[in-house]
């Protein structure tokens, strides 16, 4: 999948972005969704290599369900941490799919503004995903 050291920029790497949808479309068919039977796969590439996933999983308390994002940066804390590469998300037809407002901001805290996003119009960077996004360097810049 990748051939660039861990912490490279996103443009070193060489993504196989077929078999992150590959892997995207295998979470998507895991998915909880029996509430909205809308099922969502994320598959992320991690800047050693790493391939981390997740699927929706929704809740009879509709409000607490979780987003397959939520799932993938779980994991991708939960197996060693490192900083999300590129991401395909894809929707029950498996084709790319758009995050949801939250769940770019969670893109933007793990993969910061040069990660990678396969969309509807091509590969994006975070910056035109979530332009003029808040994140973490706003927390010292910004504070009173
Ligand atoms: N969903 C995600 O998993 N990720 C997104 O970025 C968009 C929405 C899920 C939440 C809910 O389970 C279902 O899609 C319908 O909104």
């Amino acid at each position: 999948m990748t051939e660039a050291e861990p912490g490279a920029s996103p443009a070193a790497y060489d993504i196989d972005w077929e078999a992150l949808r590959r892997r995207a479309v295998e979470l998507m068919e895991r998915a909880y969704a029996p509430y909205s039977a809308f099922p969502v796969g994320v598959a992320g590439l991690v800047d050693d290599g790493r391939v981390v996933a997740g699927c929706n999983v929704e809740n009879a308390s509709y409000g607490v369900g979780l987003c397959a994002e939520c799932g993938m940066v779980s994991e991708l804390h939960a197996t060693g941490g490192g900083r999300l590469v590129a991401v395909y998300c894809v929707g029950g037809d498996g084709q790319a799919l758009m995050p949801c407002g939250r769940c770019r901001q969670l893109l933007w805290e793990n993969g910061g503004p040069e990660c990678l996003l396969m969309t509807p119009e091509g590969v994006l960077p975070m910056t035109r995903v979530l332009p003029q996004a808040f994140g973490p360097s706003d927390l010292d810049t910004r504070h009173a």
